[in-house]
């Protein structure tokens, strides 16, 4: 336990208050983007309608923050199960008896209120869920968990574009995509200090890593039109058993949102139907495709170990970062975070976010596929409940790393994990390849 002055606590409660109010001004922007019919209705069956998300988003912090922490009375106990993600699966959701989207609002008000002032009440100390002001954390990491998934129902939804925002940065100067050797040694992989960290994120343990070549950039738009145009999709010997079989059953041609014009290529980005960008990152491909690509490219995906000693590992000092770049919270001059731009950025863009290793924009952008399966790490401890993380952990789930340009800055720590299954292209998922090293580069 952790004894903190009043001025620590003050400044604690300080941030809080901030990152919850940054979380909520997003799913405000996402819901009163469309109307009450958009709101209500399912744009995909792989997505909830958006006025479940947040309605689900106030119900969740009124279990932990006004129920558990603050010890108050419920606001809405009867609403619980409709609000269960475990109870209810996506595709069901809009069939339930839903909150209106002006109930809805009211009620995330109401409950908001209340967080506020348990937050201004509560000790930070004393017992686990508080300490650091965890559980505070994990509910403003959830909200904005949540807008992510909502971005991408946007991203789902057909009509006129209603989401607008300005283009990331462009690269400051001429870009050289090269690969990068890290050379062999153990390096402490995962956190037991950071006091946001999730339960799969914990404890730090030494990982021994061989050494491995990976790119400084994710794989952009006209690497993966190259593999697309000769024929990468109808040549087996790329895919996997699994991939195949999946690329067969779906008719995989080509990304999703990637739209055939002729015989050009054109996307589509939140309605927005225009030429592929040939240097951002390719985005919205499963882990399926990722593993065929880097077949066809010689090479392979980096497993996880390898894409976070990348990210973290300081070969000066022999310590982990908290993000690549060092241990300060991200600015809009490191990655392109929070749904600031709702784009990926051109490689390039954040030289000022390049790890100790020279390897670029691990953070933003795109969540980068690996090539491992979610497991514990050793010493793991499920905090503070089993279906946060333990119930996925096996062979179902691929994890993805780094954080897409529609996370937010307050969950994308260098050790934060991200699981997704290996079909799934909805979401904001790149890739960037790695490679055994040869001989020759090893002397
Ligand atoms: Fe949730």
């Amino acid at each position: 336990m952790t004894a903190f002055s009043e001025l620590e606590t003050e400044k604690m409660r300080d941030r809080v208050a901030r990152q919850l109010a940054r979380s909520r001004a997003r799913s405000t922007a996402l819901t009163d983007a469309v109307d009450d019919h958009d709101l209500i209705r399912q744009h995909s069956k792989l997505m909830s309608p958006l006025v479940w998300d947040f309605a689900h988003i106030g119900n969740q912090e009124e279990l932990w923050l006004v129920r558990d922490v603050g010890g108050r009375d419920p606001v809405r106990q009867d609403i619980d199960d409709m609000y269960d993600a475990f109870q209810n699966a996506r595709a069901d959701r809009p069939s339930l008896p839903l909150l209106s989207p002006t109930e809805t609002r009211s009620y995330v008000q109401e409950v908001r209120d209340k967080v506020m002032d348990v937050l201004a009440s509560t000790p930070l100390e004393g017992r686990k869920l508080v300490e650091n002001a965890f559980a505070f954390g994990m509910i403003v990491q959830h909200e904005q968990q949540h807008n992510e998934t909502m971005l991408a129902t946007h991203q789902l939804r057909t009509g006129d574009p209603v989401l607008h925002a300005p283009l990331p940065p462009a690269p400051p100067g001429p870009v050289i995509n090269r690969e990068i050797l890290i050379p062999a040694g153990p390096f402490t992989m995962g956190t037991s200090v950071e006091p946001w960290a999730l339960d799969n994120e914990r404890p730090a343990h030494q990982v021994p890593v061989d050494a491995f070549v990976i790119d400084k950039y994710p794989v952009t738009n006209a690497m993966y039109l190259e593999f697309v145009t000769s024929g990468g999709y109808d040549q087996q010997q790329w895919w996997s058993e699994d991939g195949w079989a999946y690329r067969q059953k779906a008719g995989l041609a080509a990304p999703r949102f990637w739209v055939r014009d002729g015989d050009r290529w054109l996307r589509n980005g939140f309605g927005a139907v225009e030429p592929l960008v040939l240097d951002e990152p390719v985005v919205h491909v499963c882990f399926y495709e990722a593993e065929a690509f880097a077949a066809w490219a010689g090479k392979r995906l980096p497993t996880e170990a390898e894409w976070e000693k990348a990210a973290r590992f300081d070969p000066a000092t022999g310590r982990s970062r908290r993000y690549p770049w060092g241990d300060e919270d991200p600015g809009p001059e490191h990655a392109n975070l929070g749904q600031a731009h709702l784009r990926p950025a051109r490689i390039g863009a954040y030289p000022q976010g390049e790890s100790a290793f020279g390897v670029a924009q691990m953070i933003g952008d795109v969540w980068e596929w690996t090539s491992s399966d979610f497991h514990a790490y050793p010493g793991f401890v499920a905090f503070p409940y089993r279906e946060y993380s333990e119930v996925f952990f096996g062979p179902d789930y691929k994890m993805l790393r780094g954080g897409s340009f529609g996370a937010d800055a307050a969950a994308c720590r260098g050790t934060f994990r991200n699981w997704d299954y290996p079909i799934r292209r909805q979401i904001f998922s790149g890739f960037r390849l790695a490679r055994d090293p040869r001989p020759d580069e090893l002397r």
